[in-house]
Formats: structure tokens, C-alpha cells, sequence
């Protein structure tokens, strides 16, 4: 961006990276208080910018964009961006660009601490630690479930989903996925086979989320789909609250027609689905899928600004109905059965493309191998 720019950040930043961003551009002005922007300040306090660092809270739709006449650059702190009018952003010629790759581990990672969670009833057995419940050793206390030997779905076989299949293999598990496109690296890698989204379902003794939120992906999980899991399964979701049909989640995990679910993400974030917080077969996370430090400070996009958004563009996904809260309640539910795994593509914007930073693929490479030379340049990445 030129010498003159003028950034507006939605959220605090640490001190740090607002430096940083000061080296690119000398204009940085941030909403200073923990808490998202109202949509009067959001409507008000973006005019006169050339760019705005936005997170996952604020709803950027045309009308936000429109009223903010200099907007050139929306650089999203996600890898998803269902909270963005990509559309309207087009019409004006502005660029939205996201943080695909430096959330993958930290988000794979977080989905597997919340299977563990649930298959182990770790936070149930911890509360019940706390209550002074603990009377010693018994043969039946907190049984939960083997993961060796149990097929795990992958739903969504793009960055954060193959990054979370790989990490299966020290388990023991039989891995599926579904996806629009096959991946045959992870084939080659972990020998996923690559199954329809019902069959996959049907299957699954344990199933991951890793979708972006479209009109295809809104309530894929629905009641039907529910009822097809298997009562010992269990559902696992870091990708965006509305993939799942979250009232029906309640009603299959009331009356155990699954076995259980560990979330990260909701519907109506931060709100919760009535009953959902009251049920014990369930692991609730506040949103914490890259909420790591390193994380997140690589997701600040100071080179993406300094650049004019030449970093990842956001490309796919985008049309009428990308943002969340323009979309009509149920629109585009995908049909059961022929259509099955339309829409399911994983992981973001390009999910798909080749990855630019090659030291993440060699170090889930099929050995696991990891050099010191690899760790050193991720940790260069910001
Ligand atoms: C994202 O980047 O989309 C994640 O949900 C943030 O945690």
C-alpha cells in the first residue's frame, strides 16, 4: 500500500504487531476495546481507511463496504471468511484476503484435543476430580472409547482436514474422508479412501468438520444425518458452527443417538443452542481453534497490507450468499443422497491449490520427519 495509507484494526492487536504494521503504513488506528464493533461503529468507523484488519466477529456486508468509500484491502484474521460479502467486495474492487496455512496446525491440533476430550471424558472426569468424587480406582469408572481400530470420517479434506487426517496415524484408526475432489496424497499417506458424505456417516466411529460455511455447507450435519451416525459415534467440529443443525445436535446427544460431540464453534456464536451447555456428552471450546500464541501472531497480516492484499487472495467460495448473514436460513441445504458430497470441499478459501510454504508439507510427510531446518523456517513465517 502507498506511504499514505491509512489501516483500521476492528480488535486490540498486540503492541508488537501494530508496530509493525506502523513500518507499513503509518496510519494504524484500532478499535482499543476487547470487544467486537458494534454495527453502528463498524458502519462508522471505517470510512476515510484504505485498508481494515478484520476477525471473525464483524460482519463486513455491502453495506458496511459501501459506506466505507476508500476501502481497498479487507484482510480477514481467519482462514474463513463466511463473515465477509465477498461479492460486494468485488463489485467495488476491493480485495479480501485471509490467513489460510498459518492456522492449520494449531486448528488440526485443537480438533484432536477435543476427540481425545470426548472419547476419554476428560473434562467430565476432571470436574468429577474437582468435586471430590474420586474414591479411588474402579473397573467401570469413566469408560470411554478405543480410538485404535475405529474409523475416523474426515469431512472436508482441504488444509486444516488433511492436516488433521495425518495426524491419525499414530492411532491406529481406518481413515475416510469426503470431498468434492479426491486427495491422493492423502491416500498415498495415510491410505484414506475417499467415500460419499452418507456412506462416510453411516461408517464413522468418529466424524471431523473442516468446512468452510457456505449455502452448500449450512447445516450439512442435519437431523437426517444425525440419526444415520452410529449411537457410538461421536462428532467433531472446529470448522463453523452453522455446518451443523445445532438444535438437532442437542436433541441426538439428549437422547444419546450418538454418543457424543465436542464443538469449538456454534450456530449463533456466542450464544449456544438451548439444552446444548446442560448435556455431559459433550466438549464445548470458545472458539479456540488458532488460539495459540505463535498462531496468532503469524495470522496479523502485516506483508499481506504492505503489499496491497498480494498475499492469499481470496478466490473460491465467493458469490452471492458467501456472507453468513445474508444467507437465507436453510438455502442451499444440499439434497441426502445423489448430492451428497457437493459443496464438500475443505478447508478455506484453496484448500486445493498448492501450498507455497513447502516446509509445512515436508513436515507431515509420510515419515513424520521433521528437521531442525524445517521448524527454524516456520517459525521465520509471520
Ligand atoms: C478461522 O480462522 O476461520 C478460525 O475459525 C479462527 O479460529
Amino acid at each position: 500500500m502507498p506511504e499514505s495509507c491509512r489501516i483500521y484494526v476492528t480488535r486490540p492487536i498486540p503492541e508488537a504487531a501494530r508496530n509493525l504494521l506502523r513500518e507499513a503504513c503509518p496510519a494504524v488506528a484500532a478499535n482499543d476495546h476487547d470487544r467486537a464493533l458494534t454495527r453502528d461503529e463498524l458502519l462508522r468507523n471505517l470510512d476515510g481507511f484504505d485498508g481494515v484488519i478484520t476477525f471473525l466477529t464483524d460482519c463486513i456486508d455491502a453495506e458496511v463496504i459501501e459506506r466505507a468509500a476508500g476501502l481497498r484491502v479487507i484482510a480477514n484474521c481467519a482462514v474463513g471468511f463466511d463473515n465477509i460479502d465477498i461479492a460486494a467486495a468485488a463489485r467495488r474492487g476491493v480485495i479480501v484476503t485471509n490467513t489460510p496455512e498459518v492456522l492449520t496446525d494449531a486448528t488440526a491440533d485443537l480438533a484432536w484435543a477435543l476427540l481425545m476430550a470426548v472419547a476419554r471424558r476428560i473434562v467430565e472426569a476432571d470436574r468429577f476430580v474437582r468435586a471430590g468424587k474420586f474414591q479411588g480406582w474402579s473397573p467401570g469408572l469413566m469408560l470411554g472409547s478405543d480410538l485404535a481400530g475405529k474409523a475416523l470420517a474426515v469431512i472436508g479434506a482441504g488444509r486444516v482436514g488433511s492436516a488433521f487426517a495425518r495426524r491419525s496415524k499414530g492411532f491406529g484408526m481406518c481413515l475416510l474422508y469426503v470431498d468434492d475432489r479426491p486427495n491422493e496424497a492423502l491416500e498415498r499417506e495415510v491410505g484414506a479412501q475417499r467415500l460419499d458424505l452418507d456412506t462416510a456417516i453411516s461408517q464413522a466411529d468418529f466424524i471431523s468438520l473442516h468446512l468452510p460455511l457456505t449455502p452448500d455447507t449450512r447445516h450439512l450435519i442435519n437431523a437426517q444425518r444425525l440419526a444415520a451416525m452410529k449411537p457410538t459415534a461421536y462428532l467433531i467440529n472446529t470448522s463453523r458452527g452453522a455446518v451443523v443443525d445445532e438444535a438437532a445436535l442437542v436433541r441426538a446427544l439428549r437422547e444419546r443417538r450418538i454418543a457424543g460431540a465436542a464443538l469449538d464453534v456454534y450456530e449463533n456464536e456466542p450464544r449456544l443452542a438451548a439444552g446444548l451447555a446442560e448435556l455431559d456428552n459433550v466438549v464445548l471450546a470458545p472458539h479456540i481453534g488458532s488460539a495459540t500464541t505463535e498462531t496468532r501472531a503469524r495470522m496479523i497480516p502485516v506483508r499481506r497490507l504492505r503489499h496491497a492484499g498480494g498475499g492469499e487472495r481470496v478466490r473460491r467460495h465467493a458469490g452471492p450468499g458467501a456472507s453468513r448473514h445474508r444467507q437465507p436460513r436453510g438455502a442451499g441445504e444440499p439434497a441426502i443422497g445423489a448430492a451428497a458430497t457437493a459443496g464438500v470441499r475443505g478447508g478455506g478459501a484453496e484448500a486445493h491449490r498448492p501450498l507455497p510454504h513447502r516446509q509445512f508439507d515436508r513436515r507431515v510427510g509420510a515419515e513424520c520427519r521433521i528437521s531442525l531446518a524445517d521448524c527454524q523456517a516456520r517459525r521465520r513465517v509471520v
